[in-house]
């Protein structure tokens, strides 16, 4: 990279903020200068970055004149008011709300899988897909490439980190409160999510699937490239702290044998094949993802009652990949341009 930018972190007090910051100084990003934003609530507090203690501004009073890449994670209200004034005061938006996600003026961009979109954005925005889409394409988008994908049918298991950190303190404290014989309490799930699973991610939708379900049908699409793919998601919470998994199975065009699909996965980039039929030789939340870039895949396998299908499990880290890394990862390609 030859050059510096000034960025902003829109959100940087959140779930996922917190780890835009700490990607962004694993992985050297040449910033000019760093601004730290969050709601009026958090401003005059600090976040930690590189060692140093920044000062938390204020969204709704920052002026964004000289800020070269704002990386917006702050929910999608606040990105449909704010990025566009950003973008108009000349900054590259990488928004992680749903917010723009399918105006077809905005790019969707997985690092891996449609870099060359970060160039099309009329408007200054790019967005980031939603964490089990990028998971999911990370690994398939190989396959599609190769075999022509027609259908997948995806179950997602989605730890609460997804839902921000007042799910995160909901879990552990639901957890501390059921094993001291206490009251769980629901507040953030409509349910107790403590030893439990809640098939029910964002709001129902009139065709009976949720938001979070048809995200996988939008995404998968757009990123693609091809709206002709089928996809039939399940989406449930899991009283896992960091990570998500998903059980796909996959349709494709040409037949696709098991040591094809591994072949094609072990030279992809970001993913890490993790397939050893054995106990512990597959990918799971807290043995490999949490804390971790890649997106992991094992338990492959062909689907016995299906001419031309294959059975995955995907695993990431929904909060560096699924979010956060992708976001810098495109902050990357932007500032890389000439
Ligand atoms: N978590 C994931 O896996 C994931 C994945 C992909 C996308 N996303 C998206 O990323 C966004 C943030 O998620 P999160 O998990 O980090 O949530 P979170 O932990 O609840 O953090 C929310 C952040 O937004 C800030 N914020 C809220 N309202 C604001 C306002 N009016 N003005 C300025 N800042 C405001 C908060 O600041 P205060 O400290 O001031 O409240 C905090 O920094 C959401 O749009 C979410 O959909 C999340």
């Amino acid at each position: 990279m030859s050059k510096t930018a000034n960025v902003a972190v829109v959100g940087a007090t959140g779930a996922v903020g917190e780890t835009m910051l700490a990607i962004l100084a694993e992985r050297r990003f040449p910033i000019g200068k760093l601004h730290v934003l969050a709601s009026e609530r958090s401003a005059g507090g600090t976040v930690e970055f590189r060692g140093d203690d920044l000062i938390v501004q204020d969204l709704a009073t920052f002026d964004p004149t000289g800020v070269d890449i704002a990386l917006f994670s702050a929910g999608g209200s606040v990105s449909k008011e704010y990025a566009p004034k950003f973008a108009a005061a000349g900054a590259v938006v990488i928004d992680n709300s749903s917010a723009f996600r399918y105006d077809d003026d905005v790019p969707l961009v997985v690092s891996e899988v449609n870099p060359e979109q970060v160039k099309h954005r009329p408007r200054g925005i790019i967005a980031n897909p939603n964490c089990s889409t990028m998971q999911m394409l990370v690994a398939l988008a190989p396959l599609h490439r190769k075999a022509g994908i027609t259908r997948i049918n995806v179950a997602t298991y989605q730890s609460v980190s997804g839902a921000g950190r007042s799910a995160l303190e909901e879990l552990g404290r639901q957890t501390g409160a059921l094993l001291n014989f206490q009251d769980p309490q629901p507040k953030r799930f409509p349910v107790q999510i403590a030893f439990n699973l809640i098939p029910h991610i964002d709001d129902f939708l009139d065709n009976g699937y949720t938001k979070e379900e048809m995200k996988l049908v939008w995404e998968t699409r757009k990123i693609l490239g091809d709206d002709s793919i089928q996809v039939n998601p399940t989406a449930v919470r899991v009283p896992v702290f960091y990570g998500h998994s998903e059980a796909v199975n996959v349709e494709t065009k040409q037949k696709l044998s098991v040591a094809e699909v591994k072949a094609l996965l072990e030279t992809a980039p970001g993913v890490e094949v993790v397939d050893e039929p054995r106990a512990g030789g597959y990918p799971t939340p807290v043995t490999h993802a949490s804390g971790t870039d890649p997106v992991y895949v094992g338990r492959i396998r062909e689907d016995f009652s299906h001419p031309n299908a294959i059975n995955l499990w995907i695993v990431s880290d929904n909060i560096r990949k699924g979010a956060a890394l992708n976001a810098v990862q495109i902050a990357e390609l932007v500032v890389s341009e000439t």
